[in-house]
């Protein structure tokens, strides 16, 4: 009885000693650490259990993002029904989101959906190793020299669309740009069978495989509604239309200058095994994935600005003239190359609306972040880490004035992008670092530059507004334009 009493009571002090500790240690954490103490958890969003997370998000994820950075700040926590995400915000925050090993933040976890639409056997379906070598290949495919060939492609292609306006007239510039963004894309990357004798057929594929993407898709890709499934009967033709053209080009010895061929001349370093047909098809896929909404939307708000802001526009047409008065009106990479005024101005068209609008990784291993104030946070593995372009690209402590149109930002003398690394995120950054900056810069700064050479414009409707609503977000409904042909003297 005496000893079972004494087991009690020693249980009891037990348990009032766990409590005492366990609050003084909450009380240490909150009070003496305050804001500064170590290991503190990210505040997180208000919202009604299990679904208020997801319905903030849903409204609109830059709406979100707003009131609660003025609320929290820059590292918050939003649940979703059983998920953390994590946002970290601005560059003092995000630079390990950029730059983490595979092993500590990645991309697999969060982009699976994309993975019926690309296919089996690539990128975001295979492992971290055999991505890189994958991605090796999209560098290889990217590299100058080839991007010379491109732009010449590039300089046809354009040339040949705006030959088919007539002399005047109103068109709807969102739509144009795109149509000659496909086939620009698809003279550059998926060759010369599918631009000269497929082009319909493959642009209705691409087209359902597009529409396969919705938003749904995200949390349930293998949901079965009819846009999943019409995604993946084109994602099968494709790659049949796919396996004749490669297998001609094998049959035949024949070798292209464009995308197709590297990847089709390409080998896994690891194994010395050359690509099959089927990732071919994929690598081909996720290349303009990544490539051609992202570019017709930045073509598209570029124009809208040059044709709001006149003053630019009249640079921008100066340096046209004073480009031809040098090399006459040959277009190449070279000479692409060195059009600052035009890059300032779709660079800042960019900052301002960055298509991918909140970027992702799947945290694996604890790491801290410690805000401009000096508050340090620790994010816990389990958390899925997101970051904002669209947002960060408008933190008024990194750019000056951050709503307003002004390319000159970035002139040599002010370069706000580059004060802090990760300022300026429209093409991410760091690790995976977009692979087709330069290949986008000179799709859209070609087009403009011919459009600068033989017409003026006019944007004849309201100055469009941002459809948050798409998957790779863009100016919303028609961009009507006037234009009248008038060949730069
Ligand atoms: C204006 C045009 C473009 C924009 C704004 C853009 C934006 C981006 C962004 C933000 C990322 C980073 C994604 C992340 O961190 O999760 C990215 C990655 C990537 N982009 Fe682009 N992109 C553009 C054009 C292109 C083009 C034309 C291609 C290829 C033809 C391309 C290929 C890629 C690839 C392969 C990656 C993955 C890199 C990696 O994960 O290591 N992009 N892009």
């Amino acid at each position: 009885m005496e000893a079972d009493r004494s087991t009690v009571a020693a249980a009891l002090l037990l348990l009032v000693g766990t409590t005492c500790c366990l609050w003084l240690l909450s009380w240490w954490r909150s009070s003496s650490g305050g804001s500064r103490s170590r290991n503190r958890l990210p505040p997180v969003v208000d919202s009604v259990p299990i679904v208020g997370g997801l319905l903030k998000f849903v409204k609109g994820p830059i709406v979100m993002l707003r009131q609660e950075y003025q609320r929290l700040g820059s590292v918050f926590t939003v649940n979703i029904v059983t998920r953390k995400i994590t946002f970290l915000i601005g560059p003092d925050v995000s630079s390990h989101f950029y730059k983490a090993q595979e092993s500590e933040l990645s991309q697999k976890e969060v982009y699976q959906f994309n993975v019926p639409t690309f296919g089996p056997g690539v990128v975001f379906d295979v492992d971290y190793s055999v991505r890189m070598e994958q991605f090796r290949f999209f560098t290889e495919a990217l590299k100058v020299s080839r991007l010379k060939t491109y732009v010449d492609y590039m300089v046809e292609e354009a040339q040949l669309f705006f030959s088919k306006w007539g002399d005047e007239g109103e068109v709807d510039l969102k739509e144009e740009l795109e149509r000659l963004i496909i086939l620009t894309a698809s003279r550059c990357l998926l060759g010369s069978e599918v631009r000269n004798q497929l082009f319909e057929d493959v642009s209705n594929l691409f087209h359902d495989l597009d529409n396969g993407m919705q938003p749904i898709s995200v949390l349930f890709p293998y949901l079965p509604i009819p846009a999943h499934r019409r995604r993946d009967r084109a994602r099968k033709e494709l790659a049949s239309v796919f396996a004749k053209i490669i297998g001609n080009r094998k049959s035949s010895g024949r070798s292209e200058t464009d995308m197709l061929q590297v990847f089709i001349d390409s080998k896994y370093r690891a194994t010395g095994r050359s690509t099959t047909e089927d990732e071919i098809t994929g690598l081909l896929i996720a290349a303009l994935f990544a490539g051609q909404h992202t570019s017709s939307i930045t073509s598209t708000w570029t124009g809208a600005y040059l044709l709001t802001y006149k003053n630019y526009w009249d640079s921008a047409v100066e340096e046209q003239r004073n480009v031809m008065a040098k090399v006459g009106d040959k277009l190449d990479y070279d000479i692409v190359s060195e059009m600052d005024v035009l890059h300032r101005c779709m660079k800042e068209a960019l900052r301002l609306h960055p298509p991918l609008i909140m970027l992702m990784r799947y945290c694996h291993k604890d790491f801290s972040v410690t805000t401009r104030d000096g508050v340090e946070y620790n994010i816990p593995a389990g958390h899925i880490v997101a970051t904002s372009p669209a947002f960060a690209n408008r933190l008024p402590h990194v750019f000056k004035d951050p709503d307003s149109f002004d390319p000159e930002r970035f002139a040599p003398g002010r370069e706000e992008d580059k004060a802090v690394p990760f300022s300026y995120t429209s093409f991410g950054g760091g690790r995976h670092g977009c692979l087709g900056e330069t290949f986008g810069y000179m799709q859209v700064k070609t087009v403009w530059s011919i459009l600068l050479r033989n017409f003026e414009m006019e944007l004849v409707s309201p100055f469009p507004e941002i459809d948050w609503n798409a998957m790779v977000v863009g100016p919303k409904g028609k961009v009507m334009v006037r234009y009248k042909r008038k060949l730069l003297a």
